[in-house]
């Protein structure tokens, strides 16, 4: 039983299964994925996905707006209330992303300060997306975060720093199937460092389908791949990783310990 700590399953194309959403649930199911994270960028989306996920007891899903395309915090009063839904297990994605948008990055700050408080006040934990940003992100981190709430730097790419500094304020940790990418060398070395009861696997699908599907749409079933790439580098089998990976996702996010 592998988890997908992060997923976003209303942005998949589900055409090529005969049954649709169902098809590539049971897909993912047939391949050991055993729970999913999806993951709400926008007000807007937030209620067709849930009603996608409705009827799945182990499909979790977050609340939040992602930084890249945030334009105002007029909703925010929305995503409060999105935020509250009981399968709502985290708060994001949020965070900062100086590498691909620099036009809004007042509205990125004040985003990713208004979740790290909603996140403090709901005790749900904190879903980041950082890119070229670090500075800033750890600033907001230490001043705002709630370390007994704590969170996790999704599909990390930074250097072990950034990973060091992350980890020191009690924040997870999670790889995407980047770390199967060629040039992702420095990414494999961080990787190694990371402890074992701090790390995650995620697909971020239907982006950053790992090798060798590059081309093709990532889905939830191929974290099974980055986990067993992640595992190899750990030098631990498929089955410790997913076993440790599945217990720290339970903690962070559901306060459960099986
Ligand atoms: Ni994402």
């Amino acid at each position: 039983m592998i988890i997908d700590s992060h997923c976003h399953l209303d942005k998949l194309d589900t055409s090529h299964y005969e049954d649709g959403f169902p098809g590539l649930i049971a897909a993912a199911q047939a391949d050991g994925i055993s729970q999913m994270l999806s993951i709400s960028v926008d007000t807007e989306n937030f209620e067709p996905m849930m009603r996608q996920i409705e009827t799945y007891d182990f499909i979790h899903a977050s609340a939040g707006l992602h930084p890249l395309g945030v334009k105002s915090l007029d909703n925010f009063s929305v995503l409060e209330q999105q935020a509250q839904h009981p399968k709502v297990v985290a708060i994001g994605e949020t965070g900062l992303d100086y590498f691909y948008q620099k036009d809004n990055i007042d509205i990125q700050q004040q985003a990713f300060l208004a979740h790290l408080k909603l996140s403090k006040h709901l005790k749900k934990p904190v879903i980041i997306h950082t890119r070229d940003a670090n500075e800033d992100t750890l600033a907001l981190l230490r001043s705002e975060a709630d370390q007994s709430v704590g969170g996790v730097i999704h599909c990390f790419t930074e250097d072990w720093a950034m990973a060091e500094a992350c980890l020191n304020l009690g924040f997870h940790i999670s790889i995407s199937g980047i770390v199967t990418f060629n040039n992702a060398s420095a990414l494999r070395e961080v990787v190694k460092k990371i402890p074992m009861d701090r790390l995650l696997v995620e697909t971020d699908s239907p982006y950053l389908t790992p090798v060798p599907y590059r081309g093709q749409q990532n889905e939830p079933k191929h974290v099974r791949l980055v986990a067993q790439y992640v595992a190899d580098l750990k030098g631990v089998s498929l089955a410790e990783l997913a076993e440790q990976t599945s217990k720290n996702f339970s903690q962070l996010f559901l306060k459960t310990f099986s």
